[in-house]
């Protein structure tokens, strides 16, 4: 991507090899005498000069950012950020990562630094959800490059694994979309794709559109029969949950899960739905070869659910107005839009790591324990790739103590054996094995294994 003269992009490789840049930054900790990850790296190309001169700094304060020599590396400058650790996004960690950025390259334009390398700041051991990272350090960077023109000739990602890069990618063709279309309707390399009833064009994207699936023991008409099962059943209430699962008509499903009950806590459900959403709905294409293809078929296109009325799942604008074409326009978040292209990113990894280019779905509640549900919830969620998930379940638990034992006592296969054997747990069953079958997926997809 080029903005006016700076070119942003990314390579995957050891930001400690890279010598085309006259600063690399590091992703280091408060007290800057070094650490594991990049900062171990860093530190260990570097020399113990680094170190020493580290020591003359004083600690850094997170998301603030500070300047010393490179020595061995192949650059002339390291800038040492300390990004957040990821709490689960209610602790100002977007803007104390995006300060990282911002920062970084303020100090680095003050030297007269024109190129620039960054890691992935936070989302090794600090557990920042990777995409989320990527489109917070690429907004960043835009908005510098933008409020500082020809300060800088190159900004650059340097990625240690695919699965980061891919994150990093995904958000700059966004934002280059998002640049191609300022002021544009549909035009530029890539477009939007407007979708809102389940029977017009692209309708399968919507939650309403028929398309039977199975999820940890269940069988679920639709996803919005599968996200409005789990609203009510993550508070207890399996009375509106049976009448949800006992009608096939999504406006009905809706309209059940809509009633006022007094359990009903809007702020837990804000912050795991998400998550429990984003099960069904790659459930759903995963299960389903010919809207799989539907939505593969989209590129990298943006997809945005053209909902007048929600500003929440949709973009809070009409199909029919032409301001649903202009993502500078748009009133809603566009939580549906964004989980559909995420879902497309995943599963077409999938699908390229699968020898028979299918995906299979197998149902974990009776599988055997895999390694991980052979663990603790707590070192679970100590895996980026699964904080997520344990978190959606585990945020759930209300009782402190409680919520200690889930983390912290039985590995969660003995969890299991305990609830499949009736003992009285207190741990709400709603959402425990949808948990199971998260995990199982995720494990699957890491180990690269095709089911
Ligand atoms: N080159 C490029 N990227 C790297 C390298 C490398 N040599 N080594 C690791 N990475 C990647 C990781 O894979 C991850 O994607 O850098 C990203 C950031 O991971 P961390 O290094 O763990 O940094 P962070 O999540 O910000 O945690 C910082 O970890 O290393 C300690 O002292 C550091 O306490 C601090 C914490």
């Amino acid at each position: 991507m080029k903005i006016g003269d700076t070119v942003i992009r990314t390579i995957q490789g050891d930001i400690t090899e890279i010598d085309s840049v006259t600063a690399i930054v590091n992703a280091a900790n408060n007290t800057l005498l070094g650490g594991g990850g990049v900062d171990g790296a860093i530190h260990r190309a570097a020399g113990p000069k680094l170190l020493e001169e580290c020591r003359t700094l004083n600690g850094c304060d997170t998301g603030e950012a500070k300047i010393t020599g490179a020595y061995d590396l192949p650059c002339d400058h390291v800038i040492h950020t300390v990004g957040p650790i990821w709490h689960g996004g209610t602790r100002g960690e977007e803007k104390l990562l995006a300060d990282c950025y911002m920062n970084s390259l303020k100090l680095a334009s003050a030297r007269g630094i024109r190129t620039v390398a960054f890691p992935s700041i936070s989302t090794g051991v600090y557990g920042y959800p990777v995409e989320e990272a990527a489109r917070t350090a690429v907004s960043t960077v835009r908005k510098f490059v933008e409020d500082c023109p020809n300060k800088m000739d190159e900004i650059v990602w340097v990625l240690f694994d695919s699965r980061t890069k891919a994150a990093y990618d995904s958000a700059i063709s966004e934002t280059e979309a998002e640049i191609n279309r300022a002021g544009h309707t549909d035009t530029g390399s890539v477009k939007i794709i407007g979708f809102y009833h389940e029977y017009d064009g692209y309708g399968c994207f919507s939650n309403w559109y028929s398309a039977p699936f199975d999820y940890a023991g269940k069988h679920f008409a639709h996803s919005e029969q599968f996200m409005m099962y789990h609203k009510v059943m993550m508070f207890g209430k399996r009375d509106l949950a049976d009448k949800i699962m006992r009608t096939n008509d999504p406006g009905k499903c809706k309209s059940i899960a809509g009633q006022r009950f007094p359990e009903f806590d809007s702020d837990l459900w804000n912050r795991t739905c998400y998550t429990v959403v984003k099960r069904g709905v790659r459930a759903k294409f995963a299960q389903h070869e010919d809207i799989l293809g539907i939505l593969l078929g989209t590129g990298n296109a943006i997809l945005a659910e053209c909902s007048a009325r929600d500003s929440k799942w949709g973009i809070g604008i009409g199909i029919e107005n032409p301001a649903s074409r202009v993502i500078a326009k748009w009133k809603g978040q566009n939580l549906l839009g964004r989980m559909l292209m995420e879902v497309r990113d995943e599963l077409r990894q999938e699908l390229k790591a699968s020898p028979d280019g299918k995906l299979v779905y197998i149902d974990a509640v009776n599988a055997d324990p895999t390694e991980e549900w052979n663990m603790t919830a707590g070192e679970l969620k100590r895996i980026p790739q699964f904080y997520n998930t344990v978190s959606a379940y585990g945020e759930t638990i209300t009782d402190p103590n409680l919520k200690d034992s889930f983390y912290n006592g039985n590995v969660l296969s003995r969890w299991e054996a305990l609830m499949k054997a009736g003992a009285d747990l207190e741990l709400p069953e709603a959402g425990f094995f949808e948990l199971k079958q998260d995990i199982y997926d995720i494990a699957e997809r890491l180990n690269g294994n095709s089911r």
